[in-house]
C-alpha cells in the first residue's frame, strides 16, 4: 500500500509545478505537495483552478510500472475523491467523465493527471487534486456550476480529515488499479454523464454530439452517434458539455 509523505506549503502557485520539480529530483512514490492556497492554481486544458484558503489542494506522486494502465488513471483518481468526499462528509456524490467530482449536480472537486517522461519512458506521474471545501462563494463565471462541500453540507469542513479519507480512499484504489482490478466499472457506475446527451469539443477543434453510452475500459467515453459509435479519450477532449 503506497505510503504518504508530506510536504505542506502555505502558499505556491502550484502544487503541480512543486512536485514537478521534485520528481526530476528522484523523489519517491506517494511524496504529497500540499498548500493552504494556490497562487497559480492549474486545471485541466490550462484553465485556471482558483485556489483561496479554505480548499484542499494537493499533488501526490506516482511511478506507475510501464504496464499500468495510465489512460483510466483519471477517472480511478476522481473515484477515490468520490468516496473520500462521501466518507467524511456522508454527501453523495457522482462523477462528470472524465473528472468531475459532483455534489447536488455542482462541481465540487476536480482532478488533473500529468504523465513526465524521458524520451519514451514514463518516470512518473503527478495527480492533482483540487476540492472546494469550505468556501461560499465563486467569481460570478463558475457559480451556476461550482459549489463547495460547506455549502452543500451546511457547515464547514475539517480540511485534514478530509485530506486524510481521500488519501486513504486513494491508497486503495490505486491498489486496485495497479493489480489490474476493474476500478473502471466502478467509476462508472456513479458517473452521471452516462445516458446523457452530450456536446464534446475536441482538441483537433471538431465537435461530436451523441449519447454518452458507456466507458470502455481504459476509461475512454464511448459516445453513441446514432450511426455508429465513437470512443474519444480524455487527452483528446477540450469540453463537454451535458444537456
Ligand atoms: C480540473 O477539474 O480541471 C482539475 C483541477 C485540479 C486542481 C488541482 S488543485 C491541486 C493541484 N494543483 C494545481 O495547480 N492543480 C491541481
Amino acid at each position: 500500500m503506497i505510503k504518504w509523505l508530506f510536504n505542506e506549503l502555505l502558499e505556491v502557485d502550484s502544487t503541480q509545478n512543486v512536485l514537478r520539480k521534485l520528481g526530476t529530483t528522484g523523489v519517491g512514490e506517494g511524496t504529497v505537495v500540499v498548500a493552504r492556497r494556490q497562487t497559480a492554481g492549474q486545471g485541466r486544458h490550462g484553465r485556471n483552478w482558483v485556489s483561496p484558503e479554505g480548499g484542499l489542494y494537493m499533488s501526490l506522486l506516482l511511478r506507475p510500472p510501464p504496464t499500468a494502465a495510465l489512460r483510466s488513471l483519471t477517472l480511478a483518481s476522481s473515484l477515490a475523491v468520490a468516496r473520500g468526499i462521501k466518507k467524511e462528509t456522508g454527501l453523495e456524490t457522482s462523477l462528470r467523465w472524465p473528472n468531475d467530482v459532483m455534489v447536488g449536480g455542482k462541481k465540487v472537486a476536480g482532478v488533473i493527471a500529468e504523465s513526465n517522461y524521458i524520451g519514451q519512458g514514463l518516470v512518473f506521474v503527478i495527480v492533482g487534486i483540487g476540492v472546494n471545501c469550505n468556501s461560499r462563494s465563486f467569481p460570478k463565471d463558475l457559480s451556476n456550476s461550482a459549489t463547495s462541500l460547506a455549502e452543500q453540507k451546511g457547515s464547514d469542513v475539517d480540511i485534514l480529515s478530509l485530506r486524510q479519507a481521500v488519501l486513504d480512499s486513494f491508497a486503495t484504489i490505486h491498489e486496485e488499479w495497479i493489480g489490474g482490478k476493474d476500478v473502471v466499472s466502478v467509476a462508472k457506475s456513479i458517473t452521471e454523464t452516462i445516458g446523457k446527451q452530450v456536446t464534446i469539443t475536441m482538441k483537433s477543434g471538431g465537435v461530436r454530439e451523441g449519447v454518452a453510452h458507456d466507458i470502455e475500459q481504459a476509461g475512454g467515453l464511448v459516445l453513441d452517434l446514432g450511426e455508429r459509435k465513437l470512443v474519444v479519450q480524455a487527452e483528446d477532449v477540450e469540453l463537454l458539455r451535458e444537456r
